[in-house]
């Protein structure tokens, strides 16, 4: 039986960061021998908020970092397809016809789009932000995937995706799959600061790739329980970053339970909770910071793994866009024209060769 498709993947804005692990990597790892699986570097989507030369003349070095990350949590590019958008072409033309089938009042209600209007510190919304999950949607669809693992702040767009694809298979005829969603164990990850959310440009985040000393300070510079002045007054646990990442990051159930009850009974110093975080985290990174070590070494080598990856893309993009434009019918337009006018100009040939 052929295996169904995952695609999915990230802007290329610097090295990922927990956050990222949690929300979509961890599944990716995961999911690799039952998915045949496609990993997207969206770099066309930087520009939606980043149009600058400054800002494109950064990206291939993001690219490389990103990579970087993706290899050391374990995506192995032997079994995986990992690509750049931008140097496949048809994902433009598919955006193109998936404007056609998408309205404006449709994505003026996507929340993102307004979030990422805000944080690019723009007054008026660009026509191609307003895009961004359109373009999306034809990164999805491209290799015609099944399933599309992301974080909370991307399930709106796979739901356009879903509505794109099911209207171009009733206008058309089947061409694509209706993808499903899948958002990871932790659909957002509160940052250290105690934000809703770990983001790179809040700078409270902590990288995959930062070493054991960064990440112990960043810990101890964590927001915890406001009200607690000291070690003896009780402190609140729900909702408190340091003791959300000991749930998830910390193997040691039996000691972050008893770290929780002491600290609710104000018997715990934030000095102890952090430092047992510290250590939880560092030991969860540290085979991650080893790998990516090692490939950091192979020189050449992450270029060769996302230009290899770009090749087979280009070829699944070439496929999926020739059942499209026959499904649509635009193949036919010029197909007309242009046996019709070989005809004319071969007739003439022969007329002008005889006389
Ligand atoms: N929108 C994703 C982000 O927030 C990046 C992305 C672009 C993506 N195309 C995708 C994710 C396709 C999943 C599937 O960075």
């Amino acid at each position: 039986m052929e295996r169904k498709r995952i695609l999915t993947g990230d802007r290329p804005t610097g090295r990922l960061h927990l956050g990222h692990y949690v929300g979509s990597i961890a599944n990716r790892v995961k999911l690799q021998d039952s998915y045949e699986c496609f990993f997207i570097i969206a770099d066309v989507h930087t520009l939606t908020t980043r149009p600058e030369k400054q800002d494109i003349e950064q990206i291939p070095e993001h690219v490389r970092e990103m990579t970087l990350d993706y290899l050391a949590c374990g995506i192995d590019p032997e079994r995986s397809v990992i690509y750049l958008q931008s140097a496949v072409a048809e994902v433009y033309e598919l955006t193109l016809y998936f404007e056609m089938l998408t309205t404006v009042p449709r994505l003026q209600r996507i929340p993102s789009l307004k979030d990422m209007l805000q944080s690019a510190h723009l007054s008026e919304m660009p026509l191609g932000l307003l895009g961004y999950p359109v373009l999306q949607a034809a990164d999805i669809l491209m290799p015609r995937a099944h399933l599309v693992p992301v974080g909370k702040d991307n399930e709106a767009h796979v739901e356009l995706t879903r509505e794109i694809a099911r209207r171009f298979n009733y206008l058309y005829g089947e061409v694509f799959p209706v993808p499903d969603v899948m958002v990871g164990d932790v659909p957002t990850l509160v940052g250290t600061d105690g934000e809703a959310k770990m983001s790179k440009s809040l700078g409270n985040a902590i990288l995959l790739s930062d070493d054991a000393a960064t990440v112990r300070k960043k810990v101890f510079g964590m927001y915890t329980d406001p009200k607690r002045i000291s070690a003896d007054v009780p402190g609140t646990v729900e909702g408190n970053p340091v003791f959300v990442y000991h749930e998830i990051f910390n193997p040691n159930k039996s000691e972050v339970e008893e770290l929780a009850s002491r600290y609710r009974a104000g018997k715990v110093g934030d000095v102890e909770v952090k430092e047992r975080l510290a250590a939880a985290l560092n030991a969860f990174l540290d085979p991650i910071r080893e790998r990516r070590h090692a490939f950091e070494e192979r020189s050449g080598y992450v270029d060769e793994v996302v230009y290899e990856g770009t090749l087979a893309m280009r070829e699944e993009a070439r496929k999926t866009m020739a059942m499209v434009r026959s499904a649509m019918g635009v193949a036919a337009i010029w197909n007309r024209i242009s046996r019709k006018a070989e005809q004319v100009r071969k007739k003439r040939e022969k007329a002008a060769s005889e006389s």
